[in-house]
């Protein structure tokens, strides 16, 4: 499963590129307002820092004007990836963009036949919300587990990219399901190292190495 974190900050990406953790980047406009940064300034620096894939999201809402800013957007670097939203005019211009080569992710993806358009057109990733749909008592993971079994039964291409993950059970879920990516804030990605029996087990090794007086080096 691969790793793609969620943010635009770039002094947490490079963090956990450096260690091997990243495959790609998410970003979002939110996400940009977060970073106070200019969209293609911050896009650039990340795209130059990742190998994988750099989501760049439009903020047009009709097709035609999606392709424009998709375009201008596709131009930072190779690996951008545009991000449209799930609309039907985000469906026209990601067959526009599918068709000339470009990579896109279809994003606020909230259901099965949503996913279902969005592999129809050509999506290289498909992200569904988990979160927001944990959010009004929905199973967020229960529709990553849905779009596996449907892309499965049709051989569909698009990967299903796990978005709005908002804990490090959410992430285990999907493994198990077999999403193609995660995409998570960089704090959940970290946390996955945390055990309570972890901290409680280094705490008691410890505690008695003192008591023998030796050391290592
Ligand atoms: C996905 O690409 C989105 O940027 C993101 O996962 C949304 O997460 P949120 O629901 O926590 O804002």
């Amino acid at each position: 499963m691969k790793f793609f974190v969620d943010t635009a900050d770039v002094a947490a990406i490079k963090e956990l590129n450096d260690l091997g953790m990243v495959d790609g980047v998410t970003t979002n406009p939110s996400l940009i307002l977060k970073s106070g940064r200019d969209i293609l300034e911050v896009t650039k620096e990340i795209c130059d820092m990742v190998a994988g894939p750099v989501s760049a999201e439009v903020v047009a809402t009709e097709a035609k004007d999606m392709i424009t800013e998709g375009l201008k957007l596709a131009k930072i670097a190779s690996n951008i990836a545009i991000k449209v939203p799930l609309t039907w005019d985000g469906l026209t211009a990601c067959k526009a963009f599918a068709s000339e080569g470009h990579m896109v992710n279809v994003t606020l993806c909230f259901s099965a036949a949503q996913a279902i358009l969005a592999a129809k057109a050509g999506a290289s990733f498909i992200s569904p919300f988990i979160g927001r749909l944990d959010d009004i008592n929905l199973d967020g993971v229960e529709l990553i587990d849905d779009i596996r079994t449907i892309y499965d039964n049709y051989d569909y291409k698009t990967e299903i990219l796990a978005a709005s993950i908002r804990n490090v059970n959410h992430i285990t879920e999907c493994a198990k399901i077999g999403a193609d990516v995660i995409t998570a804030p960089p704090a959940v990605i970290k946390a996955m190292a945390n055990h309570v029996l972890t901290d409680k087990g280094l705490d008691q090794f410890l505690k008695d190495w003192a008591k023998t007086g030796q050391k290592i080096v």
